[in-house]
């Protein structure tokens, strides 16, 4: 703690805590983890039981409503979504001016910024029927944004939401259309997404989400408060490290599969390379969430004729770090990145969507905490303090 004047010039403590680490900016009764016995639970449901029973709209429903959905509330909001898919008239032409090679998250968070712009009748926090709409609206339409967004990139024809399909078959179809593949490994891709979705649903204060609350608690709009989510998400460290840990893996492959010599690289101080994928700031022991994942790679690349080159580079890069000091003193683990690239590569998508796949899964994430904030009383604008250690006052050249 260091003792500084406030800002009404009496003295007062402030702690000096570089990245939060030990600084709780909230009460919160939508997550829990234990980070050294690796423990997640969503509403106090544990991530292992939503895994195997859940659906990504049921934790949806869990999170932003505070309780499972009954089967007719759960039909009644993926009608909502359904008939909600559907872009607002003028953004098709807006994306379609975007450049086709920019980055998909920067047009993610682009679009989405420009909803509130859309829909400027869902725009005031103040009006819960406004916070709802504008909690469907972002749900319903983000898959559709990113699927266009694809489809841009790659220069296919967008593909329109299909009311019939569900939530997530819905996604793969406007993304991949005929060539989504059907029968058992359609029904596979499916369910592997699902489930990726609900394993990123949340994660408490993570970068993106903390963005999302400290962008709402100065009462923006929910849009511009994901928007920004979303462009904290990007980053290398946080969300984008799911494409970082496929370059990774692509770069070791060219350096000659030389696992020692890459391990040896992120060990020399010198080199700021970091084994991707590895280390978290919360779970000190192993990820759950990372476990769940890898038995998906497991299920989905087995399936594959011949063995995915890359996720054996990362099995094997996973075993060579797990038994190095460098990483076990350092308590560094996967993380729920490790694996899920090459998951995302074997359905089809390329490395560039990662992110943004992360970000469909995080919305609901983003949302419960947006509007449990606006809810609570002991809400504040966020505005944390410094230690000033610049100069004292300077005589202005010329002046003195
Ligand atoms: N590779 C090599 N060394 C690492 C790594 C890594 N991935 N992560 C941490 N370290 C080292 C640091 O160099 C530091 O070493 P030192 O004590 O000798 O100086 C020590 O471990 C502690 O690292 P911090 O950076 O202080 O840990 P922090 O909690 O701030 O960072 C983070 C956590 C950002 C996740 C970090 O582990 C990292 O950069 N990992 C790689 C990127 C990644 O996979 N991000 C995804 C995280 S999960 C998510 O956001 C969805």
């Amino acid at each position: 703690a260091f003792e500084v004047k406030n800002l009404l010039g009496t003295a007062g403590m402030v702690t000096l805590d570089p990245g939060f680490g030990n600084t709780a900016s909230c009460k919160s009764e939508i997550t829990y983890i234990d980070g050294a016995a690796g423990i997640l639970r969503y509403r106090g449901y544990s991530i292992q039981d939503l895994a195997t029973g859940s659906s990504f709209l049921e934790v949806c429903y869990l999170l932003i409503k505070g309780r499972l959905p009954e089967a007719a509330e759960l039909k009644e909001f993926a009608d909502e979504l359904r008939s909600n898919a559907e872009l607002p008239a003028g953004m098709a032409d807006m994306l379609n001016a975007f450049p086709r090679n920019a980055h998909p998250m920067t047009l993610l968070a682009s679009s989405v910024n420009t909803l509130s712009a859309f829909y400027a009748d869902s725009v005031d926090p103040q009006d819960p029927a406004q916070v709802d709409l504008a909690t469907t609206r972002l749900l319903a339409k983000l898959p559709t944004i990113a699927a266009h967004i694809y489809r841009n990139s790659i220069g296919e024809t967008p593909i329109a939401p299909d009311p019939s399909l569900d939530y997530v078959e819905n996604f793969l179809n406007m993304t991949f259309g005929s060539a989504k593949p059907e029968g058992e490994v359609g029904e596979l891709f499916a369910k592997a997404m699902d489930l990726l979705l609900i394993l990123h649903a949340d994660h408490e204060q993570n970068c993106s989400t903390a963005t999302v609350r400290v962008v709402g608690s100065s009462q923006a709009d929910l849009y511009g408060s994901v928007s920004a989510g979303i462009n904290a998400l990007f980053g290398p460290l946080h969300g984008g490290a799911n494409q970082a840990v496929l370059e990774m893996l692509e770069q070791i492959r060219e350096m000659g599969g030389d696992l020692d010599a890459f391990l040896a690289q992120v060990k020399d101080r010198e080199s700021k390379t970091r084994l991707m994928g590895f280390g978290h700031r919360v779970y000190k022991n192993f990820d759950p969430r990372s476990r769940e994942i890898k038995g998906l790679a497991r299920q989905i690349l087995d399936r594959q004729e011949r063995p995915d080159e890359l996720f054996e580079l990362a099995l094997q890069l996973e075993d060579k770090a797990l038994a190095d000091p460098y990483f076990t003193e350092r308590k560094l683990y996967p993380n729920v990145d490790f694996f899920t690239g090459v998951i995302y590569r074997a359905m089809g998508f390329p490395t560039s969507m990662f992110t943004v796949l992360f970000a469909i899964g995080r919305l609901p994430g983003w949302i419960a905490h947006w509007r449990e904030q606006l809810n609570d009383p002991a809400t504040r604008i966020s505005r944390p303090r410094q230690l000033y250690v610049g100069p004292g006052e300077r005589a202005y050249p010329g002046r003195a």
